[in-house]
């Protein structure tokens, strides 16, 4: 509650002036409705503090609290000058000025006294010189029971007046807000905006604040990605300034520790995506050649700043150690280390050996030696070669033709030897002498003979030891004695050479009906004799002409022999025979044929041949043909189906005619082609099937398409009734295939009109049906007994369509005149009506009385007659010598008011109304009246 002013800074105040909307009020109980810090002044009557307070703080809010200066200055100004002063809000409590309304001390910035003032120890009191020309406004204390002027104020701040972020300071006749830090705008309800900030690279952030982002108050966390740090603090807070606490962070990438070498022969290659030697950094090692790695290949730098691996080592590559071969020696020059890469070794083999193999062998960066491990091996001669017809025999001491091996050389049969037979391998590897040659012996030089050649084999050389001649005769020549001779090992051959002879051939003669001719060159029929045959005319060789003596001593071919010329064999043809004469053999040169035809058959030229000398017949080959009937074609609506065993429309071709389905021949179907060319039977026609003959029943007619003739084969004939019938089936009917109708030719049958069951009510009913009942043309005459009249038409007919010309009418009870009812209501003429068929209708019947003193003039009953008439005259009621009423009930219809002005005087009137009344004559529709007058009706 803001029922006294707060006082934040008890301190000066910066001067507020205000001129105009601050008004100072008298003690007026009007004073009310202004709601703002203001002043209201009393001088009459005077008051002492405690009452000037308790009246202050009964009206306003308190006694004056003066802030500043300038409440000073406008108090003097505003309070109308008053010889006794005012009280103002300050009093001594417990010896220390204080102002009453906040119970705080009066501090010295904010005091006000006059000269010499505070001056008394009794004056617990304050009042303000107002107006006075010495120390003007200043205070000087008083006695608290004097009496003085008083001056109120009244709070403007209230609950509401700030927003929550403030606090209410009062002004002269206003308030203003003053914002707790971190707060703006008038009501402070803004809180102070710092500048947003940005998502750190590699990084992320996330703000909270309770009065909004980036605003007063709120926080921000900075987070980085992984394998980034944050670089500064972390959290960052927007305060009252408008200013974050700290500079925001960067995200800083995860650093390592640079790698140190652990050799010279190590080799490094690094991949640095961020930066160098940070996060996902990469380092790949290798060694140099001839060096081995031991360790891990690779290292990397991870999210915290670590590398996943040592730095490895590299170490020189070994060789398998080596050792000098047999009979050789070693030495090796190591520049690393024995047996290691760069490694390099020399060897040597003793006297008489030679080094198989590299001299040096080098230690490779793989640890292989370049070359396999030599070996010492003696020294050799060249092997030595076998001369042909040779054997040697060889001692050796170290190895086969080593150094020190002496070989020895004998011939075989047949050879001399011609060099020196012993030779030896030297020191250097060669032998001391050439070895011999084995040479054979030679026999004399041989040549063919005439129409012969010699062949020979000379295994050691032409003509000499061991060679073999074989003597050979050229084609058709033989040797007269042994071909064949060898040179032996003394150089004589083992025989002489013989001549070659002609071979020859049998003796040739000439066969019948031929002469032969024979050429010779190496004498009559021996090798390379010819001889030819040749034939008399009409006959030739059967086989070659010609044949020769082969070399075998054989004839090439036997001599043919001379046959006749051979024709073609004939054959008879079908459906006919031949008979032939033949003198060198069937159907050969000069054989003679004649052909005979069988019945029905003729031959299709000259009947006789010849063979000819060339083999040909004198005459084509000769048929048989049948004999031809003339060509037949089918009739109208029916086809030809023909069998012809020798050709169409011929000898024995036999003819069926088949008629179209609703179609029959007119004659016999089959005809056949006779041995004379003629046909058995004409072809009949095929004529359409008969149906029966139509004709049309009664009150109909027909109409008829006939495609192939009256009432015959698809014949439709349809029938039409005449007006007023309809046919009592199908109309249509088809002459079918089989000469039958389809259907029978239905009758025509007068249309049905609906069935008149009874006659009216009260009526009759007299009907004439002349085609059939109720049916087209029936004609009804409809009337009324007696005593009803008939409502409608007369008479009713059924026309064409089938329905009646009219409805069917009714009879009506006729009804009487009763008008003169109305009359009866004032009259003295009581009635008492029996109904058999209706209220006042053919059988009505009325009994009349009179009431007391009249008595009846006219008949006591009427009867309603058939023709709807009373039997009598409606009767009268009447008094003795006063016909009063008969008066009255003659002008009842057209006086009804002034008959009952006269009813009323008269008491009797009332009482036959009554009585007309309980009887319910008046009502028409009353069917109580019917229920006890007419049960039966
Ligand atoms: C005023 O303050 C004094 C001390 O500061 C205290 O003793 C006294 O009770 C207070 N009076 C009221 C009415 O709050
Ligand atoms: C009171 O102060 C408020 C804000 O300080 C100002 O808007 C308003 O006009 C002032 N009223 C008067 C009557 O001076
Ligand atoms: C600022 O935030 C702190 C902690 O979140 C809280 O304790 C304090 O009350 C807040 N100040 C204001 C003025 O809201
Ligand atoms: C670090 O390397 C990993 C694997 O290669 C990759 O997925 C990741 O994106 C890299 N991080 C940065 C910040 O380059
Ligand atoms: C019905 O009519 C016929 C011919 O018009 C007549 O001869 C016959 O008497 C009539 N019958 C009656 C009961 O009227
Ligand atoms: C009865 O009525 C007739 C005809 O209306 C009349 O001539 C006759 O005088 C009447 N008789 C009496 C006794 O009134």
């Amino acid at each position: 509650m803001f029922q006294e002013p707060t006082r934040l800074n008890p301190g000066p105040y910066p001067l507020l002036i205000v001129a105009t909307m601050t008004v100072l009020i008298q003690d007026l109980s009007t004073a009310g409705g202004v709601n703002a810090w203001m002043y209201h002044h009393s001088i009459d009557p005077p008051r002492t503090w405690s009452s000037a307070r308790t009246w202050c703080q009964q009206r306003y809010t308190d006694m004056v609290a003066i802030q500043n200066q300038g409440e000073i200055a406008y108090l003097n100004q505003m309070l109308p000058s008053n010889p006794s002063y005012y009280w103002i809000g300050i009093r001594k409590v417990a010896g220390v000025w204080t102002w009453v309304g906040t119970n705080r001390s009066l501090t010295p910035e904010a005091q006000n006294w006059a000269v010499g003032e505070p001056n008394h120890p009794l004056e617990d009191c304050v009042e303000m010189y107002v107006k006075r020309e010495k120390d003007t406004a200043k205070w000087n204390d008083e006695r608290c029971n004097k009496k003085k002027g008083t001056v109120c104020y009244t709070a403007s701040c209230s609950e509401g007046s700030c927003g929550n972020h403030a606090d209410c300071v009062e002004t002269i006749g206003n308030f203003t807000c003053q914002c707790h830090p971190g707060f703006l705008s008038p009501r402070c309800e803004e809180a102070v905006t710092c500048d947003a900030l940005s998502v750190p690279q590699h990084g992320r952030l996330q703000c909270h604040g309770s009065y909004g982002p980036s605003r007063f108050n709120s926080s921000c966390r900075f987070h980085c990605d992984l394998g980034y740090s944050v670089e500064g603090p972390e959290w960052l807070q927007c305060q009252a300034s408008g200013r974050w606490d700290h500079p925001a962070p960067r995200c800083q990438v995860e650093q390592c520790a640079a790698l140190k070498p652990t050799s010279d022969r190590l080799l490094r290659t690094c991949l640095h995506p961020i930066a160098n030697d940070s996060f996902n950094s990469t380092c790949a090692f290798s060694c140099e050649e001839g060096f081995e790695l031991s360790g891990q290949s690779v290292t990397i730098c991870d999210h915290a700043g670590r590398w996943t691996a040592e730095v490895p080592t590299c170490s020189v590559i070994a060789c398998a150690p080596i050792s000098p071969p047999a009979m050789g020696n070693m030495t090796c020059v190591d520049s690393l280390a024995p047996f290691s890469f760069g490694s390099s070794c020399s060897l040597t083999c003793l006297e008489g050996y030679t080094l198989a193999g590299s001299h040096t062998l080098a230690c490779s960066a793989s640890g292989q030696w370049s070359q396999p491990r030599p070996t010492c091996l003696a020294v050799r001669c060249i092997g030595l070669k076998v001369p042909p017809h040779a054997v040697l025999g060889c001692q050796d001491p170290i190895g086969v033709f080593s150094y020190g091996s002496t070989c020895t050389l004998h011939c075989e049969e047949g050879f001399n030897l011609i060099g020196s037979n012993t030779t030896q391998c030297l020191a250097q590897g060669r032998w001391s002498g050439q070895l011999p040659v084995c040479q054979a012996v030679q026999c004399s030089v041989l040549s063919a003979p005439p129409h012969g050649s010699l062949s020979c084999s000379n295994p050691h050389g032409e003509f000499s030891f061991s060679s073999r001649c074989a003597l050979t005769c050229d084609e058709g020549f033989q040797p007269n004695g042994t071909a064949h001779t060898e040179c032996s090992s003394l150089g004589s051959w083992s025989q002489e050479v013989p001549q070659c002879l002609a071979v020859q051939c049998s003796v040739l003669s000439a066969p019948p009906h031929g002469s032969l001719s024979c050429s010779n060159p190496n004498g009559e029929f021996s090798f390379s004799s010819r001889c030819a045959l040749t034939c008399d005319e009409g006959f030739l060789p059967n086989g070659t002409a010609h044949t020769e003596c082969s070399s075998l001593g054989s004839w090439s071919q036997e001599v043919p022999r001379c046959l006749a010329v051979q024709c073609s064999v004939l054959s008879a043809p079908p459906h006919g025979s031949l008979s032939c004469s033949n003198p060198h053999g069937e159907f050969s040169f000069s054989s003679r044929c004649a052909l005979t035809c069988d019945e029905g058959f003729l031959p299709n030229g000259t009947a006789h041949t010849e063979c000819s000398s060339l083999g040909s017949w004198s005459q084509e080959v000769l048929l048989c043909l049948a004999v031809q009937c003339s060509v037949l074609s089918a009739p109208p609506h029916g086809s030809l189906s023909c069998s012809n065993p020798h050709g169409e429309f011929s000898f024995s071709s036999r003819c069926a005619l088949t008629c179209d389905e609703g179609f029959l021949p007119n004659g016999t179907a089959h005809t056949e082609c006779s041995s004379l060319g003629s046909w058995s039977q004409e072809v009949p026609r095929c004529l359409a099937v008969q149906c029966s003959v139509l004709s049309a029943p009664p009150h109909g007619s027909l109409s008829c398409s006939n495609p192939h003739g009256e009432f015959s084969f698809s014949s439709r004939c349809a029938l039409t009734c005449d007006e007023g019938f309809l046919p009592n089936g199908t109309a249509h009917t088809e002459c079918s295939s089989l000469g039958s109708w389809s259907q029978e030719v239905p009758r025509c049958l007068a249309r049905s009109c609906p069935l008149l069951v009874t006659a009216p009510h009260h009526g009759w009913m007299n009907c004439s049906h002349p085609h059939s009942s109720f049916s087209y043309a029936s004609h009804c005459d409809l009337g009324c007994s007696e005593g009803f009249r008939l409502s409608g038409t007369p008479s009713i007919n059924c026309n064409t369509s089938g329905d009646w010309s009219g409805v069917m009418p009714t009879c009506k009870v006729v009804q009487c005149e009763a008008s003169w009812l109305a009359g009866l209501t004032a009259s003295p003429l009581s009635l008492n009506c029996s109904h058999p068929r209706g209220n006042f209708s053919f059988g009505s019947r009325c009994r009349f009385a009179c009431a007391g003193a009249y008595s009846l003039n006219g008949t006591e009953e009427l009867l309603c007659s058939s023709s709807g008439r009373w039997s009598a005259a409606l009767p009268t009621c009447a008094e003795v010598g006063t016909p009063l009423w008969s008066a009255v009930l003659m002008y009842s219809g057209a006086g009804a008011a002034s008959l009952a002005v006269l009813l009323c005087a008269v008491g009797a009137g009332l009482l036959v109304a009554k009585r007309f009344k309980k009887k319910g004559i008046m009502d028409e529709d009353n069917s109580f009246w019917e229920e006890r007058e007419n049960p039966e009706f």
